[in-house]
C-alpha cells in the first residue's frame, strides 16, 4: 500500500471494491464533479451500475481508491487507449480544495506504475478552465505537453432532423 503523511495521518491507496460502487455514483454525480467533466450529463443508476460492473473487470483499466483514515477521500482511473493511458481523479466533494488532489494523483500514479508498468504515456485532459485540476496534476509531477483543438461544427436544423 502506498502512504503519503498528511499531520499525523496518512492517504493510502487501494484496489476499487465493489462496494466502492455507491461512492463514485454520489462523487460523479455531484454538480462540482460534472461540471468539469468532458460529458457532464447526470448519470443514471443504470447507466452507472452497468459501467461500473463492466470497468471493475476489464483489464485495460485500473480504479484506485484513496483513503485518509476511515474517509475515502477520492478516486483514479488508468484506462488504455491504444496510444497512451488516460488519468482521469475525482474527489469526494467533501475534500475539495484540501491540497488531497495532487496527493491521490501522485500516489495513484506511482502506484499505477509499479503494478503495470506501463511503457506508454500517461495522459490527463482536462479543461483549461478546471485551474484545480491543471495545479494539482502539475504539482503531481505532470507537464504541459500540447494543445487539444476540436473542431467547432455547426449543425444545420437538416442535419439535426437526420
Ligand atoms: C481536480 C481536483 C482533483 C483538485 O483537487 P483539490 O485538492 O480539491 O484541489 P484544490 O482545490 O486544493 O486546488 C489545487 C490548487 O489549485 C489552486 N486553485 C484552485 N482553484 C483555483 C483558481 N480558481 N484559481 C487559482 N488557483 C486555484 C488551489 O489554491 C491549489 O493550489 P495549491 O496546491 O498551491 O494550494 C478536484 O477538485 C476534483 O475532484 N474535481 C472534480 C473532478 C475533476 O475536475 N477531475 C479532473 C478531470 S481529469
Amino acid at each position: 500500500m502506498i502512504v503519503e503523511s498528511k499531520g499525523c495521518e496518512a492517504i493510502e491507496i487501494r484496489e476499487i471494491q465493489d462496494d466502492d460502487i455507491n461512492d463514485l455514483f454520489n462523487w460523479r454525480n455531484h454538480p462540482d464533479v460534472r461540471k468539469n467533466f468532458f460529458n457532464s450529463d447526470l448519470i443514471s443508476w443504470d447507466e452507472h451500475e452497468k459501467w461500473f460492473k463492466a470497468k471493475i473487470k476489464d483489464p485495460y483499466t485500473s480504479i484506485y481508491i484513496a483513503c485518509f483514515g476511515k474517509d475515502k477521500v477520492g478516486s483514479i482511473r488508468f484506462e488504455d487507449k491504444g496510444d497512451a493511458v488516460k488519468v482521469s481523479v475525482m474527489l469526494n466533494p467533501d475534500f475539495f480544495g484540501k491540497g488531497v488532489g495532487s496527493s491521490v494523483i501522485r500516489l495513484g500514479t506511482e502506484r499505477f506504475i509499479k503494478e503495470k508498468n506501463p511503457y506508454k504515456p500517461i495522459h490527463a485532459e482536462i479543461k483549461r478552465d478546471n485551474i484545480a485540476s491543471l495545479k494539482a496534476f502539475q504539482k503531481a509531477g505532470f507537464e504541459e505537453s500540447h494543445l487539444i483543438f476540436v473542431y467547432k461544427r455547426v449543425v444545420n436544423s437538416q442535419e439535426r432532423r437526420n
